[in-house]
This record gives structure tokens, C-alpha cells and sequence, in this order.
């Protein structure tokens, strides 16, 4: 298994291509399950979970060809040969989950492995499965699997979500995209990654209008076309670099990041001394004085992000004061907390809160984490630390950050990976 090694303590200065969002490239994977195609995507980044749902999409019938300069062209089309997403592939990938409702509402049936909890939460489906009750299917649960079936087309309805669920909102959108009548959906989560699919959607022959609002209505249409789109930059990745940019006091441009996406980690970074600044081609980070402690909860976007939590966290641990650190969207998503204490961090945690009491200097220390964002963290709090750190299960890291080495290492981080079990 690769591990990542890092010497800390060098500013990161440069520049940094921001690559296209994860979290919008697999629903609009997904959505390539609606019609016939073919749907071309543009600017997919080149991530293991990517290459998960293109698996999962073979397996459905789907034929998934990359081209273009570095492959980031994905072209979805064919038939539906099979219903039946396996235990296999969704265990590996819990965004697996959004072929439920297109698989439904483009041939009347699904059976789909139920993911089961992960490192950050329980994470149950249930808002997915009431909400495609309410469109009309009938829904089993048995031996691990969503058995999802309905005789003819889905049906419109008024949707009111429990909870924002991003994933939620997207197997209901897309499946109502080709329900009969219409459907609100109510307390819809509001991630620009809905907005991207969505606007895909439209580009093939979907009628949904309140794009960017919490309220959804679709005009369910008989069919969808193929399309052409290109997927919005990754706002999560922006943000851990902005968060790179200043946990080393250097300046990093990122180029690509729109900064209407990450308003409130911007917010957050300015009430803790660092420079955020919308530019022509991206966003600047910079910093040049102290870190100061700044308070933050995470929230569905516009929130701040709970894909931001750990690493806002890592760069808390050496601002001056104390900062208050509070998880509101998953409930166990504070793994990180024991590894960057072990790095010389000051954090305790209680309940949903973790309280920061920021240090001078963290130090270099083997590490490892249970997920992507909680690895990413530790990546970070190394840049910054004195002597060496050693980042294991890479993997981790691999599903969500395209090339992380060496967009690091361009900037001037003393960043290498290192292959094998060493
Ligand atoms: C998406 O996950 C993202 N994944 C996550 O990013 C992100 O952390 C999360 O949204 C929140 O922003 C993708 O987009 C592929 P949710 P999702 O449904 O859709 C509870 C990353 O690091 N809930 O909004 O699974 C759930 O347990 C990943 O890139 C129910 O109770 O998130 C959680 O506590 C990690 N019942 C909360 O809602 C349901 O039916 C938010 O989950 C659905 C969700």
C-alpha cells in the first residue's frame, strides 16, 4: 500500500489547476442511466472513485469511453442489460447508491445493495427510499438489497425532505426527471453539485426550474437525450489548498476555483487572517500574518461544508486562541482528532463539538485515517510541521484528490509518495 511522505515547514508558493468536482461527476454519471445517449461529460477528474462508478455503469450495460487530452472526456451511453447494482462495488463506494432512482424511473425496477454505515456516520438511505415510495415505487428491503419496483412510470409528487440529503435530492431528482406529472421537492439540499446536475438534466430535455433553491419542481417528461456538459471545478478540492496556502503562510493561486462555492470556508480563512481574493482565472490565498482561532459549525451548503471540517481543523491547531470546532451533518466524523493530537495538536472532543487550543509548531509523526478528508487533514497539519510525516493508506486520498503529490510539490511542498508496503 502507497504512503505519503512529507518534510514540512516550507510555504507553498504557485499556482494550482483545480480539477472537476468528484461530488458532481458521479451523479451525472449516474444520470447517463436516463437515456439512451450518448452523454458526454467534460473535465471529469481522474479519481479510483470515478473509476468505481464507471464499473458499477459497465456493469448496468453501459458502454464508458474516456478520451480527450489526459482522458477527462467520459462518453456514457447503451442499453440497461442489468437492474442490479452489487454488494461488491457498493461497499466500495456508498455514492454507488445514486443509480437507485435512474435505473427505476427508466426501466420500472432496481435492486441495489444497501450500503451500509462507514467511517464518518451510520449514513442509512432512508430519505432516498420514502421519498421513490412517494413517486409511486414500491420498496423491499431484503437480504441487503433495495428491491425498488413500479408497474409503468413513476408518478409526480409533493416531496417534503426530513433533511437536506444531498444524495437524497439527486436520486429523487433524477428520478422525477421521467416520472409522469409533477413533483416538488421540498427542503432540497442546495450544493452546487445538485445545481450541475440539474442543469445537465435540462441540456437533456429535463424541465426543472428553482435550480439553486431548496425547492425543486420537475415537469416529468416521456424521455431524456443525450448531452454535452462539463462538470463544475471541485470546490472541496479549492479549499483544502486554500487551507494548504495558509496553514504554511504562503500563496497559492487556484486556478479554475470559483469563489461563490466556498463563501463560507472564505469567510472563515478571512476571520482567521487569511486573504482570500477572487481573481480573473480563479481565487489567490494568501497569508503573510498570525492565524487567530475562528469558531465554525458545519451546515448544508451555503453553509460551511462538512467536507472542510477536518481540514479547517488541522490549520485551527496552530492559529493563536483557542477555536471551537462543531460537526452537525455526520456523527462520527472526528477520526482525525487522535492522529493530529499525536502530531502535537491540542483537541478535545465533546460530543458533536471539538475544541481546538492552537500550538506553535506541530511535529512530523507516522499517521493514518479512515477517510478521504480526515487523510487530507493530515496531509495539511505535515506540510506545516516540523521534520517528517508519514501519510498511510493512500488510498484514501486517491478517491477524492487527483494527483495531490505533485499539484503539492509544484508549489514547493517537499512531497513525495512512496510505493509499497514501505
Ligand atoms: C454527500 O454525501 C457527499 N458525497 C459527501 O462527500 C458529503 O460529505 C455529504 O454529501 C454532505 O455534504 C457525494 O456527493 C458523493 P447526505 P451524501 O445524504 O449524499 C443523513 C466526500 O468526502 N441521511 O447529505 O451521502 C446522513 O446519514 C463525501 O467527498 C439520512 O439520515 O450526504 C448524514 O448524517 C463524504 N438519511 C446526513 O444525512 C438519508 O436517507 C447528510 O447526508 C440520507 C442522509
Amino acid at each position: 500500500m502507497d504512503s505519503i511522505r512529507i518534510r514540512g515547514g516550507r510555504p507553498l508558493a504557485g499556482e494550482i489547476p483545480i480539477s472537476g468536482a468528484k461530488n458532481a461527476a458521479l451523479p451525472l454519471m449516474a444520470a447517463a442511466l436516463l437515456c439512451q445517449g450518448p452523454l458526454i461529460l467534460e473535465n471529469v477528474p481522474r479519481l479510483a472513485d470515478i473509476r468505481t462508478m464507471a464499473s458499477l455503469l459497465a456493469q448496468h450495460g453501459l458502454n464508458v469511453e474516456r478520451q480527450g487530452p489526459e482522458g477527462r472526456r467520459l462518453v456514457l451511453g447503451g442499453r440497461i442489460t442489468s437492474t442490479e447494482a452489487p454488494y461488491d462495488i457498493v461497499r466500495k463506494m456508498r455514492a454507488s447508491v445514486l443509480v437507485l432512482g435512474p435505473l427505476l424511473a427508466r426501466t420500472g425496477e432496481a435492486r441495489v445493495s444497501l450500503p451500509g454505515g462507514c467511517a464518518i456516520g451510520t449514513r442509512p438511505v432512508d430519505i432516498h427510499l420514502k421519498g421513490l415510495q412517494e413517486l409511486g415505487a414500491e420498496v423491499r428491503l431484503e437480504q441487503g438489497y433495495i428491491h425498488a419496483r413500479v408497474a409503468g412510470r413513476l408518478r409526480g409528487a409533493q416531496i417534503v425532505l426530513p433533511f437536506a440529503s444531498v444524495g437524497a435530492t439527486e436520486n429523487l431528482l433524477m428520478a422525477a426527471t421521467l416520472a409522469e406529472g409533477r413533483t416538488e421537492i421540498a427542503n432540497a439540499a442546495r450544493e452546487p453539485e445538485i445545481g450541475d446536475l440539474a442543469t445537465c438534466l435540462n441540456r437533456m430535455g429535463a424541465r426543472i426550474e428553482g435550480i439553486g433553491t431548496d425547492r425543486l419542481v420537475i415537469e416529468g417528461v416521456r424521455e431524456l437525450s443525450g448531452a454535452r456538459h462539463a462538470i463544475i471545478p471541485d470546490r472541496i478540492e479549492a479549499g483544502t489548498y486554500a487551507c494548504a496556502a495558509a496553514i504554511t503562510g504562503g500563496e497559492v493561486r487556484l486556478r479554475g476555483a470559483r469563489l461563490e462555492h466556498i463563501a463560507a470556508l472564505a469567510r472563515a480563512l478571512g476571520d482567521a487572517g487569511v486573504e482570500v481574493m477572487e481573481e480573473a482565472e480563479g481565487i489567490l490565498v494568501r497569508r503573510a500574518g498570525k492565524l487567530k482561532g475562528v469558531d465554525v459549525m458545519t451546515e448544508p451548503y451555503p453553509g460551511f461544508p462538512t467536507d472542510m471540517q477536518a481540514q479547517f481543523m488541522a490549520l485551527m491547531s496552530v492559529a493563536e486562541g483557542a477555536a471551537m470546532v462543531t460537526e452537525t451533518i455526520f456523527e462520527n466524523r472526528f477520526m482525525h482528532v487522535p492522529e493530529l493530537n499525536r502530531m502535537g495538536a491540542r483537541i478535545n472532543v465533546h460530543r458533536a463539538s471539538a475544541i481546538v487550543r492552537g500550538v506553535k509548531q506541530l511535529c512530523g509523526a507516522p499517521v493514518m485515517a479512515t477517510d478521504l478528508r480526515a487523510s487530507v487533514s493530515l496531509v495539511l497539519a505535515g506540510l506545516a510541521a516540523k521534520g517528517e510525516t508519514i501519510v498511510h493508506r493512500v488510498y484514501h486520498l486517491d478517491r477524492g484528490y487527483e494527483v495531490l503529490e505533485q499539484k503539492l510539490a509544484a508549489c514547493g511542498a517537499d512531497i513525495e509518495r512512496i510505493s509499497g508496503s514501505a
